[in-house]
């Protein structure tokens, strides 16, 4: 990868691009192609060889998933990088390139539902196991660490509880005893947060969140450094978690207005963050910029905004909540987050549906929990939505 081209984000994120065609096209073509072609058959043998460099097949690389990942490269400040289909593809990828039968992880307990099923279901078969700590709990990191121990993994802000690990300290911690940090970047977004700046050694992001912004497409990344994507790419070469070109031009596009998007969506999420906070129909709030915040002062060494997730819980239960939820005319009721609508999730029947209670409980997915993705909307019709459905879900 080129070394950084501009001295801002913003302009990295718009002026990363492939080389112009003899078309002089102003927008990047979609090289929708499976394979390339060589001139000849000795600089076929060559690039198999990998003493040429350029485009052999698509699950290796292709212009359009290149400039995707320089970019990202840029903006994440990482050296290498690797675009996949999906999110998830990026984690368990960027897992098992280094695990090995009879090795160990340490994990914050808070997780994406998913990759709870990978440290829980999957990576047992193979005799991988796993310790849960708090993630905010940084002598339980350290006890946990064990000769067999590989790797460090924790997603900050946590989905959907928004709790924050200490990069700067798992990152030393990592360093001290030769582990692989891997942080899931996806709430953040490298425009509001640098791992690699704090000690990370592999970033992983689902692209279909904020990094798309318009709920379009899934994909993900895994960067890090040139040596530690090597070794994940010796892997993904042949096992073809591959992004297809087409997403990733979608993908490209959207990074260019990353930072636009997310400076609105922290805005509005501060806004209703905020109005949450005063209501009295509202239990608990949870944004990583509001003061009541458990690590508000983590959130502003680490973070340069709040993001665009505000979780609270409403008192009544699951009943209450589908209520609520039911009663919103405008929110969106999906999944998904990171799109320019708001959407609205009840992460205990949904999302973290797999975990068993106690494990939902441990990390404060109560049944009263909602996670909003707080969208562009005119905030005072995200605001309106939301207290009209809370007065109706209290009757
Ligand atoms: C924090 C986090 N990581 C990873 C993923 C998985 O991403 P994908 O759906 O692109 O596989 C999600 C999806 O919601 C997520 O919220």
């Amino acid at each position: 990868m080129d070394k950084k081209k501009y001295s801002h984000f913003e302009t990295n994120a718009i002026r990363t691009q492939v080389e112009r065609s003899g078309q002089k096209e102003h927008s990047v073509p979609i090289f929708a192609t499976s394979s390339f072609v060589f001139n000849n058959s000795e600089e076929a043998r060559a690039m198999f060889a990998q003493e040429l460099e350029g485009n052999i097949y698509s699950r290796y690389s292709n212009p359009n998933n290149d400039e995707f990942i320089k970019k990202l490269c840029l903006l994440e400040e990482t050296e290498d990088g690797i675009s996949t289909a999906t999110g998830m593809a990026a984690i368990f990828h960027a897992l098992i390139a280094f695990l090995r039968s009879g090795d160990h992880i340490i994990s914050s307990r808070s997780l994406f539902g998913s990759t709870h099923q990978i440290l829980t279901k999957i990576l047992p078969r193979w005799g991988i196991s796993h310790t849960y700590v708090d993630i905010d709990n940084n002598d339980a990191w350290q006890k946990a660490v064990m000769p067999q121990t590989k790797i460090l993994l924790a997603e900050t802000p946590s989905n959907p509880g928004l709790d924050l690990c200490d990069l700067e300290f798992l990152g030393k911690l990592a360093l001290k005893n030769n582990l692989l940090f891997i942080v899931d970047n996806c709430f953040a977004t490298p425009y509001l947060q640098n791992p690699v700046k704090f000690g990370a050694q592999l970033i992983c992001h689902s692209a279909t969140k904020f990094i798309d912004g318009q709920g379009r497409t899934l994909g993900g990344a895994i960067l890090g450094s040139k040596d530690i994507i090597t070794e994940v790419r010796s892997l993904t070469r042949q096992t073809g978690p591959s992004l297809s070109p087409f997403n990733s031009w979608i993908l490209s596009k959207s990074l260019e207005t990353l930072p636009v998007r997310m400076d609105k969506h922290c805005e509005n999420a501060m806004i209703l963050a905020e109005h949450l906070a005063k209501s009295e129909m509202v239990k608990t709030v949870k944004y990583p910029y509001l003061k009541s915040h458990p690590q508000y002062k983590l959130a502003k060494k680490q973070m340069s905004q709040g993001g665009g997730l505000v979780s609270f819980e409403l008192d009544g239960g699951i009943k209450r909540c589908r209520k609520f939820i039911d009663s919103t005319k405008m929110l969106s009721i999906t999944s998904n987050l990171g799109d320019t609508r708001t959407t609205i999730t009840h992460p205990s029947t949904t999302t973290h549906s797999k975990l068993t209670q106690e494990e939902r409980e441990a990390v404060g997915i109560t049944d009263g929990l909602i996670r909003i993705s707080v969208g562009l909307e005119h905030i005072d019709d995200i605001i309106s939505d939301i207290n009209q459905a809370i007065e109706k879900s209290a009757k």
